[in-house]
């Protein structure tokens, strides 16, 4: 083979490579941009599964807090009983209200008062081993109503170790997720 037909074909195979590379990479997650930022996900409401609610009675996280992921991520957990990388689990704060209805008194719903989002994407390959908010297999971002930055939600979490690793410890052996809560991810009734 001459030389420049061996410096094309290399040329080729490198390009396809990295291609490829690029590809796999852009496919982990729409969420997540190449540095590791995490967005949240535009109108999670209607895109994703509803997982499952905690009703939280006082304190500042008072209210309703409603679960989502993907649906190709319940499939995933279904079958194999983890989340699949790049999954993307968001949690919504709302304050809750109650009233009188024909179900009853005081019958609670999440109104319209957001408080924040809690935003996990599962990572088991360490992909931004340098970044404080990637680790323990999950990137890990919290969004409040206030703070847009550039038209979109801003991450206000600066270390995933201070600010959330400590409160998942009882989830722990759960990959830190209180699967408890998320009758969608059993496939029994
Ligand atoms: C005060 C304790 C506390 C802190 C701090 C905290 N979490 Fe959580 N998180 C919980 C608990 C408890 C649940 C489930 C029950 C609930 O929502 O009340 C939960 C649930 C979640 C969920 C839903 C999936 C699951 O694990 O069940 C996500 C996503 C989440 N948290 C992300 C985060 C992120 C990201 C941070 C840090 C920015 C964080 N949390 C900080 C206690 C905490």
């Amino acid at each position: 083979m001459n030389i420049i037909l061996k410096a094309f074909v290399t040329g080729t195979l490198m390009l396809s490579l990295f291609g490829f590379y690029a590809m796999a990479e852009e496919s982990f997650s729409s969420n997540v941009d190449k540095h590791g930022n995490i967005m949240l996900p535009d109108d999670f409401r209607n895109e994703m599964v509803h997982l499952g609610s905690w009703f939280v009675p006082e304190g500042g996280a008072s209210g309703f807090h409603d679960v989502y992921t993907e649906k190709a991520s319940v499939e995933f957990y279904r079958k194999n009983g983890k989340f699949p990388d790049g999954a993307t689990i968001v949690k919504e704060l709302r304050a809750s209200q109650a009233g009188t209805y024909t179900t009853g008194k005081n019958v609670s719903y999440a109104n319209n008062e957001l408080k924040q989002w809690f935003v996990m994407v599962k990572d088991s390959k360490g992909r931004f081993a340098n970044n404080s908010l990637w680790g323990d297999g999950w990137g890990w971002a919290l969004y409040k109503p206030d703070t847009k930055e550039g038209g979109k939600f801003k991450n206000v979490a600066s270390d995933y170790k201070t600010d959330c690793l400590g409160c998942h410890i009882p989830a722990k052996q759960n990959d830190w997720i209180y699967t408890e809560a998320y009758p969608s991810l059993k496939t029994e009734r």
